[in-house]
């Protein structure tokens, strides 16, 4: 049985402030719910505040990046040890916007869910094809060589989970049909039975980001395939994203 995960990912909004004031909303709405992982992602800077306002709770607290390495000589970069050190549960790595904006490769997302494994946190590891690799009819080819290069040597930790993210997706408003994600997550899983072995592929969570809403989250999971989401634009507004983690209703 595949526990499912919603997770925020609130990239670069809230100071520390705002962070503390939005757990604390969300606890008093999601606080009774425990057939979800319930995991919230703020900026660095708010961390600290973050894990103090959801203390004690069922909410998780991660970062949106990390480096691979356990410290070193590397201007503005946040190792996982110092997360752990925090008390942070997960990592999102991977992320079409660090892909895009910030040089991020397959090469280097493999390094980092190393790293995150390693120290025992929960890798929240991101793919996803572009618009452009859609409509060239690329999406099967670019996912597998995703996970192929940045996800294969690391299947078989039960704290790997995988996002997957079509970039066309994220942040337009433009979602993904239930039957378009379901394609892309049963390829997935198809996938980590090959590379890995169909046990793993059948405990592996796969989670589906791109204008998640409260509004298309209930057809999103009736599919078989989906695990949760990873929720963007909606999980900075604590009743939207408490309505998604209750969507069982
Ligand atoms: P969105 O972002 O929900 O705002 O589309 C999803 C993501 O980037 O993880």
């Amino acid at each position: 049985m595949r526990v499912p995960m919603i997770a925020g990912n609130w990239k670069m909004y809230r100071t520390a402030r705002e962070a503390a004031q939005t757990i604390r909303t969300l606890r008093g709405l999601v606080g009774e719910v425990t057939d979800v992982d319930v995991v919230v992602c703020p900026p660095f800077t708010a961390l600290p505040a973050a894990l103090e306002a959801a203390s004690d709770s069922r909410i998780g607290i991660g970062a949106q990046d990390c480096h691979w390495g356990k410290e070193g000589a590397y201007t503005g970069e946040v190792a996982v040890p110092m997360l752990a050190d925090l008390g942070c549960s997960h990592v999102i790595v991977g992320h079409s916007e660090r892909r895009q904006f910030f040089g991020e490769t397959d090469a280097t997302v493999d390094r980092k869910i190393e790293a995150v494994l390693a120290h025992g946190l929960t890798c929240i590891g991101c793919l996803g094809e572009t618009l452009q690799e859609r409509e060239a009819g690329q999406t099967l080819q670019v996912l597998e060589r995703q996970l192929r290069g940045g996800f294969a040597r690391h299947l078989h930790s039960p704290r790997l989970v995988i996002a997957y993210e079509p970039v066309w997706a994220i942040g337009t408003g433009r979602t993904a049909t239930p039957a378009q994600a379901q394609e892309a997550h049963a390829f997935l899983r198809g996938l980590v039975a090959a590379v890995a072995d169909p046990d793993v592929a059948a405990a592996i969570r796969i989670l589906y980001g791109g204008s998640v809403k409260p509004e298309n989250i209930v057809a999103l999971m009736a599919q078989p395939d989906m695990d949760g989401a990873l929720v963007g634009g909606a999980s900075l507004d604590p009743s939207s994203f408490a309505r998604i983690v209750k969507f069982r209703g």
